[in-house]
């Protein structure tokens, strides 16, 4: 199916959280975040702007490529916020690393990678496209209530990216999505017309740990077999499974329902905490880098979050 990657990028901001300087802003523990979450750092921006990190991670991408920013068909950028609301994340990096084509953000919160593979891929079939960038960015250090216990220790910032170009690796794709407004949610801000008169809300994240927690196994198990009934594979001709890093026992919940091994398994949270729709492509550089991946692997990626949203997707390299 209609593509292929091409290269690879991250970047995340240079200051590095604790969970024990984490203990100097709520009541929390090193225990506590390790055992619940599995996360033991995270990269926090301190000057950076998001557009930096977004910038570096495709610059990496598209010099690992070997494609000129002139031969981009089209930038999409997975983001819950950009710096601004306009001009659009897609549209600086654009101007950024030089390139020319169309340019836009989308939200699928932490699902937001797996959607713009969905999306890339309908320009691929549609024989819109040669070359897509794929950039993955987030702060969420911005838009969590740092007094909130229960969600500040548990994200943190960075980014993604992947440069796809017209091939046969897309082996299976699914995007779900099951609209909630409770579970998950990150009031947009209220602005200060002098005529509203509904409620104004902060704009920080809040979560209802639990019941997330439960969909997310719910759907990553049902993603996952999907995807691999469409490929018509198993598991064990599975090279390396990217299941987004939100939490360490999500993970492994998803992991011993089929039987993944550990050598099977990427894991980031431990390092970069739950960086929404960028765990994904961090990860998947990662692999790439270190050569742990390599042509002619299967790898299956697997993301949930907040919308509700879900998918899963297999890519042979
Ligand atoms: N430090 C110490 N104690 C804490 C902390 C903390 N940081 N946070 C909560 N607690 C306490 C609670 O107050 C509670 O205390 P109590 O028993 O006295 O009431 C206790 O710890 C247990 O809290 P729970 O909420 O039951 O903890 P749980 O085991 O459910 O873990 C967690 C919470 C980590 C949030 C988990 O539910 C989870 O990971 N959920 C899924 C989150 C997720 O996947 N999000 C992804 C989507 S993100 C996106 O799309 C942007």
């Amino acid at each position: 199916m209609s593509l292929k990657i091409t290269g690879t990028g991250k970047a995340c901001p240079e200051f590095i959280l604790t969970n024990s300087d984490l203990t100097e802003l709520v009541d929390t523990s090193d225990e506590w975040i390790t055992s619940r979450t599995g996360i033991k750092t995270r990269y926090i921006s301190t000057d950076e702007t998001l557009l930096d990190i977004a910038v570096k991670a495709a610059k990496e991408a598209l010099t690992r490529s070997g494609i000129e920013p002139g031969d981009l068909d089209l930038i999409i950028c997975s983001t819950m916020q950009g710096d601004f609301i306009t001009p659009s994340l897609a549209c600086q990096i654009q101007k950024e690393i030089g390139a020319e084509c169309p340019a836009f953000d989308m939200n699928g919160a932490c699902t937001g990678f797996i959607y713009a593979i969905d999306v890339a891929k309908s320009y691929f079939d549609a024989g819109r496209a040669i070359n897509i960038l794929i950039v993955a960015a987030e702060q969420m250090s911005k838009l969590l209530d740092w007094k909130d216990r229960e969600t500040c220790v548990l994200f943190g910032d960075g980014a993604g990216a992947a440069v796809f170009s017209k091939g046969t690796g897309l082996l299976a794709i699914k995007i779900t999505a099951k609209g909630d407004d409770k579970l998950l949610t990150i009031p947009g801000t209220s602005g200060n017309s002098p005529f509203w008169t509904g409620s104004r809300e902060d704009s920080f994240l809040h979560m209802q740990g639990k019941e997330v927690f439960k969909f997310a196994v719910n759907a990553m198990c049902r993603d996952i077999e999907d995807a691999l009934d469409q490929a018509g594979i198993t598991m064990k001709e599975v090279k390396k499974v990217i299941p987004h890093q939100a939490n360490m026992r999500i993970i492994k919940a998803a992991s011993e329902r089929f039987g993944i091994t550990d050598d099977q398994l990427a894991v980031g949270i431990d390092r970069y905490g739950n960086t929404s729709s960028a765990s994904i492509p961090i990860l998947l550089c990662e692999l790439m880098e270190s050569g742990e991946l390599r042509e002619g692997d299967i790898v299956v990626l697997s993301a949930f979050g907040g919308g509700l949203t879900s998918g899963a997707c297999i890519i042979k390299i």
